[in-house]
């Protein structure tokens, strides 16, 4: 696998293989990769010729109390497991690459609605930040397909609806989630857990499991998330929001909707987990 930092090194490498006539995939992280974003990697090389992974710890997706300098970088076993799974290039730009300009002098992309609530109202400018990013990444990249995981399921329908509106000509990929055996989902900041709230943070989705199969006999929505909310929270976390909504607009789900989706954050200790669940009524 070829890892790359510079631009012009990156557009060479893309042109030469569109001049060849291959297809091109693309899977975008931050690092510190897990199972989870390995499997984007797998689903890529369904959908293409070639797979370009990036990893890149975005400033402008971080909040000012969120602590961007102690977010894992661990680019070596990266590389590795990425090698592994075939992935045929690798971009790895720095700030100064991404954001020549410093972050106040930076245009912006902005996607109304489906970034305003959750974990958008918890995290103020983060969806402006990934967006951004995405669209810069996606230019630089210019791939046919990019995959997403719907653990961050919010921020697979903002990607989804900027490249609607922006006319973007790249199909978007939602990958499931990967989990451990307790049911929680794998994400950078389960390395944040002691070994006791390892034990707890399960709660998350198994309560999430619970609503979504109260939600198929039962439309008292609020009532029922109020409830998913006081469990979570008894069992030691704290919760952020739980929330049943339409699964396109993420709008507060109504009794006739068919395609809904359980979307909730809490904090165990240190760490502020997200899950969520889709269901079909
Ligand atoms: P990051 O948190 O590194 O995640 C990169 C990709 O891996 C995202 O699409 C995310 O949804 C997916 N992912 C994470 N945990 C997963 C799991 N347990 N199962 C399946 N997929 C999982 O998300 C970002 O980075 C950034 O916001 C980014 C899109 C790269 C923009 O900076």
């Amino acid at each position: 696998m070829k890892t790359i930092s510079d631009i012009k090194e990156l557009r060479q490498q893309i042109s030469t293989w569109r001049q060849q006539g291959f297809t091109i995939s693309f899977v975008p992280t931050m690092g510190n990769l897990h199972a989870g974003h390995i499997s984007l990697v797998t689903a890529a090389h369904k959908h293409a010729d070639k797979v370009v992974a990036s990893i890149f710890v975005n400033p402008m997706q971080f909040g000012v109390n969120e602590d961007i300098e102690n977010y894992p970088r661990t680019m070596e076993s990266d590389q590795q497991k990425l090698t592994a799974a075939g992935t045929d290039l690798l971009f790895t730009p720095t700030p100064e690459i991404i954001y020549p300009k410093g972050l106040d002098k930076q245009s912006y992309v902005e996607v109304p609605n489906v970034s305003d609530g959750y974990c958008g109202e918890s995290r103020p400018g983060h969806f402006r930040g990934v967006s951004t990013v995405v669209c810069k990444l996606f230019n630089l990249v210019q791939p046919d397909v990019a995959c997403f995981g719907l653990k961050d399921y919010q921020q697979v329908q903002v990607i989804q609806t900027m490249v609607e509106d922006l006319s973007m000509p790249i199909k978007i990929i939602p990958v499931a989630t990967v989990r451990e055996t307790s049911g929680l989902a794998l994400s950078s900041r389960n390395g944040y857990l002691t070994e006791e709230e390892l034990k707890i943070a399960p709660a998350l989705s198994q309560n999430i499991q619970w609503l979504a199969k109260q939600v198929a006999t039962n439309n008292d929505f609020i009532g029922l998330a109020k409830q998913a909310a006081s469990f979570i929270d008894n069992a030691g976390m704290k919760t952020d929001y739980i929330h049943i909504c339409h699964a396109r607009t993420l709008q507060p789900a109504s009794e006739d909707d068919k395609e809904i989706v359980i979307l909730a954050a809490a904090h165990c200790g240190k760490a502020r987990l997200i899950d969520n669940q889709q269901v079909s009524l």
